[in-house]
């Protein structure tokens, strides 16, 4: 057994509660490292919950710039969306949380991790597997997954021990939020029939009305500005989200698949994110050929799944991320958003790369296409079910002159 432990700390019951039942259960020294990555946090706060709760070292990482630049960026330009719906808020920043986990596990000479996760969800999957692509070599711990306490004896355990912890045996919601958005689960919501109550929203509860637009510029796929004032990527999620959410519009509330095979009744609210997705796929319509952006569209959702599944460190991974970044060359430009009270849709787009021709697309007078192409084009087009509908077609039971329904009157 490891003498020192690194544990991923969030400040909650379940991790406070850790600190200690490892020190007194497996015999080791607890190193906690938290990671800002734009949740509500009183960082000071939390590092004296730490030590309160018997760590010998309690580490608080900010790491949003690199959140948003080496994961919310990818999954961006990838659009990635797990399921076509969920931004994957959660997923996203366990990753980061690895790295900053093995690091002080490397730095604090600790031969294991150890996080507070359960049995039932993705992201002890997220954790485990992320540790291992980094540092095959560490031990890793699940403290919470193994101990068998419920939340009332968790409770009990830190009034025990003199662990100051807010939480009250009727906990409603299990929250997780971080710049990408917030995942709340649990409590009525686990009928997956009964409306959301209203105050499980945060960030998208309504607080404008009069309608107005945002433009957001991209580089390269990444956003870099908002109404021409360009900011950092985690600086510009932040913007985005209380513009957005004010409008009441970035919820999701969904049956989501687990990877440990369960189905869970999920809510959502990422107005910033969705608002992103949707500007950026916009603004691939106009600089992405047509074969690339569909073959891109095809292996969106392999890296949503990748992502969700905890293989964020993987080759296959690394290699979709080479495609999605070569696809990106040219995705520079704007994209108008409008916002209307739980609206919030693209009404123009615009870049110096467009593929959009005025001259082909257009049925006025400035029209340059060439009209007679199009003739012996379409005749090659169809030759093949032209030369099918008069050989084998005809033949066929189903043949459409067979089954066609007469016109009324016929
Ligand atoms: N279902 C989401 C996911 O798997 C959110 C998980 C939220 N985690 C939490 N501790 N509440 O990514």
């Amino acid at each position: 057994m490891a003498k020192r432990v690194v544990l991923a700390y969030s400040g909650g019951l379940d991790t406070s509660v850790a600190v200690r039942w490892m020190i007194e259960n497996y015999g080791v020294e607890v190193i906690t490292v938290a990671c800002n990555l734009g949740q509500e946090g009183d960082w000071e706060g939390l590092q004296a919950k730490a030590f309160a709760a018997g760590a010998v070292e309690a580490v608080v990482v900010d790491c949003r710039e690199e959140f948003a630049r080496d994961f919310l960026a990818p999954a961006l330009k990838a659009n990635a969306l797990y399921e076509g719906r969920y931004p994957l808020v959660s997923a996203l920043s366990r990753p980061v949380i690895v790295r900053h986990l093995v690091a002080a596990a490397r730095y604090h000479g600790a031969e294991a991790v150890a996080h507070g996760c359960t049995g039932k969800g993705n992201d002890q999957v997220r954790f485990e597997v992320a540790t291992r692509a980094l540092a095959p070599d560490l031990e890793i711990l699940a403290p919470v997954r193994n101990w068998g306490m419920t939340r009332e004896m968790s409770i009990e355990y830190a009034e025990a021990h003199h662990i100051p912890v807010l939480a009250t045996k009727e906990k409603l919601y299990s929250i997780d939020d971080n710049l990408w958005g917030r995942a709340i689960e649990c409590g009525e919501m686990e009928d997956p029939w009964a409306r959301p109550p209203e105050g499980v929203w945060s960030m998208t509860t309504v607080r404008a009305s009069e309608a107005r637009e945002v433009t957001v510029g991209f580089e390269h796929g990444v956003p870099v500005s908002i109404d021409d004032e360009r900011m950092p990527l985690h600086e510009l999620v932040v913007e985005l989200n209380d513009v957005v959410g004010a409008y009441g519009w970035g919820r999701l509330d969904m049956v989501e698949n687990r990877r440990v095979g369960i189905k869970s009744r999920e809510t959502y609210e990422a107005p910033g994110a969705l608002a992103l997705i949707e500007a950026h796929k916009d603004l691939e319509s106009i600089t992405l050929e047509r074969d690339t952006m569909h073959e891109k569209q095809r292996l969106e959702g392999r890296f949503a799944d990748l992502v969700y599944d905890g293989m964020w460190y993987s080759p296959l991974k690394e290699a979709l991320d080479a495609f999605v970044d070569s696809t990106q060359r040219f995705v520079t430009g704007e994209v108008r958003l409008r916002l209307e009270p739980g609206r919030c849709y693209v009404v123009g787009r615009r870049s110096p790369h467009s593929l959009y021709d005025y001259g082909l697309a257009t049925y006025d007078a400035a029209d340059t296409f060439n009209h007679a192409d199009s003739e012996g084009f379409v005749k090659l087009w169809g030759l093949g079910i032209q030369t099918w509908a008069a050989t084998q077609s005809a033949a066929s039971p189903s043949s459409p002159s067979t089954t066609a329904t007469p016109a009324p009157g016929e």
